[in-house]
């Protein structure tokens, strides 16, 4: 292990400067403008894992952005790792309010970061991430020190929701077979509190139309008579949720599993500062369900957000207008248990009966994906704890996180194999907001980990 750590040393500068350059491409996969850079990001990744030395590379096409496949056979006889991440990256808008552009990497010391972070879109969500395992691989292949068969599969549409790789997974169950996979896109509590990700949300996403008028109507001389699609949507989505931010739609809560007092005791023993956490957001309080923490808020319980909404006249200045139509795009958060298809349906079902008459609603749903719990006491757990234990000095503290990563239900589901959620990252590194930044720091401690994880995995795998 000392050599691959030197190895890591040695080559730190040349292992940070080829993350820059992954940063450099924008593979922005919602925005068809950007396919021929997710294309090139596919290449830029794949030329990766030859350099890195796997045996095998291929670049899969699909309807819509490719999938990464790298293989290193060694030995059958040894256990084999499927690493998971993704290329693609969430839009960077707004545009106007980063400080530095989102495809120029710079690194930048901050408070969390005294080390430095790289600011760039996809520099913790997942480029950052990912590339961690593709250089801990080449320490490790250069090194002498593979003790795992590894498989890598990146792909290009984690961000619009990895219809492609669903598909994917079933042609290619037999080549993707394994005995665990590995994925760093999550977080950990802080850079002195490594956690390890035991839960995911799952996801329904819909989004909604209001009809009201067949055209813009003057606001004076309708106004007070037309029922008006942006405020009937404000109050349906308002009524969605009651004074105590309980959902209110029939039948939402059916499935969830109550979490026993014990879990919910031993979660929150998990370090949280709830005031450092609004100084962080700049805000005077925090707003969820009644009776649950804020860590209960944002991983045991399902939640309802909106996440857009428009309609009228939203340009320079003022302009009187009973707008024809309004909309919304609204996510829930599901845990473990609920059925993304029947929330979503359940949503639809309920979203159409409140409509009040005057109005036409239209709800469409967008992708979803379930909830994921992956257990602790699994030798795959065991390994990443002791890797972590091995390079930040502490114990891990397990937790469930409140993202998605749908295809972790699918692994599960198609695969049969369970999924370690390593993740390196720190919720406030802005994922998805502007100005997201990845500590150096954390990048460095990825690569040393996951070394060590490795040789824990292979151990446990050999003595079973
Ligand atoms: N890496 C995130 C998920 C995540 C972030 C999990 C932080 C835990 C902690 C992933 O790229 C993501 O953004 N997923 C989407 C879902 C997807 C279907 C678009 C999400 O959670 O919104
Ligand atoms: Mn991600
Ligand atoms: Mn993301």
């Amino acid at each position: 292990m000392q050599e691959v750590q030197k190895y890591i040393k040695d080559n730190s500068d040349r292992f940070l400067n080829e993350l820059l350059a992954l940063l450099r491409i924008p593979s922005i996969s919602a925005d068809p403008k950007y396919k021929g850079d997710v294309a090139k990001t596919a290449e830029a990744v794949a030329d990766s894992l030859k350099n890195a030395g796997c045996n095998h590379v291929q670049i899969y096409p699909t309807a819509g952005h490719p999938i990464v496949y790298g293989e290193h056979t060694i030995d059958s006889s040894l256990p084999t790792v499927l690493v998971y991440g993704h290329y693609d990256v969430q839009p960077p808008d707004p545009l106007d309010l980063w400080n530095s552009p989102p495809f120029e990497p710079v690194i930048t010391k901050t408070e969390r970061h005294p080390d430095g972070a790289i600011f760039a879109r996809g520099s913790c969500d997942d480029k950052g991430q990912m590339y961690m395992h593709v250089k801990a691989f080449e320490a490790m292949i250069q090194s002498n020190q593979l003790p795992c068969n590894v498989k890598f599969m990146i792909e290009g549409e984690e961000e619009i929701g990895s219809s492609n790789l669903g598909i994917f997974c079933n042609e290619y169950k037999d080549m993707l077979a394994c005995d665990v996979v590995l994925i760093s896109d999550t977080s950990i509590i802080a850079n002195d509190t490594p956690s390890i990700t035991v839960g995911l949300r799952g996801l329904s996403y819909v989004e909604v139309e209001v009809t009201g008028p067949n055209k813009d109507l003057h606001s004076g001389v309708y106004g007070g008579a037309v029922a008006n699609p942006a405020q009937v949507l404000c109050d349906m989505i308002a009524s969605l949720k009651d004074e105590n931010k309980h959902i209110t739609i029939p039948g939402f809560y059916d499935d969830v599993v109550i979490v026993s007092d014990a879990d919910r005791k031993a979660m929150n023993q998990a370090p949280f500062d709830r005031a450092d956490y609004m100084k962080g957001l700049g805000i005077e309080d925090t707003m969820g369900e009644k009776g649950y923490t804020v860590l209960e808020q944002t991983s045991i319980r399902p939640t309802l957000e909106v996440n857009g909404i428009w309609g009228g006249y939203i340009g320079e200045g003022a302009k009187t207008v009973l707008p024809s139509k309004a909309y919304a795009k609204i996510s829930m958060r599901l845990v473990p248990n609920q059925k993304s298809e029947t929330i979503t349906q359940l949503f639809k079902k309920h979203f159409e009966s409140i409509a009040p008459a005057g109005v036409k609603v239209e709800v469409k749903p967008h992708h979803g994906g379930e909830a994921a719990v992956t257990p602790s006491d699994t030798p795959e757990y065991k390994a990443a704890a002791m890797a972590m234990k091995a390079t930040f000095g502490k114990e891990p503290i397990p937790v469930r996180s409140g993202g998605s990563i749908p295809i972790v239900a699918l692994f599960e589901d198609v695969l049969k194999v369970k999924t370690v959620l390593m993740g390196f990252g720190l919720d406030s590194d802005d994922i998805h907001s502007p100005n997201e930044h990845y500590g150096v720091f954390n990048y460095f401690k990825g690569i040393e980990t996951i070394p060590y994880f490795y040789q824990h995995y292979a151990a446990f795998k050999q003595n079973s």
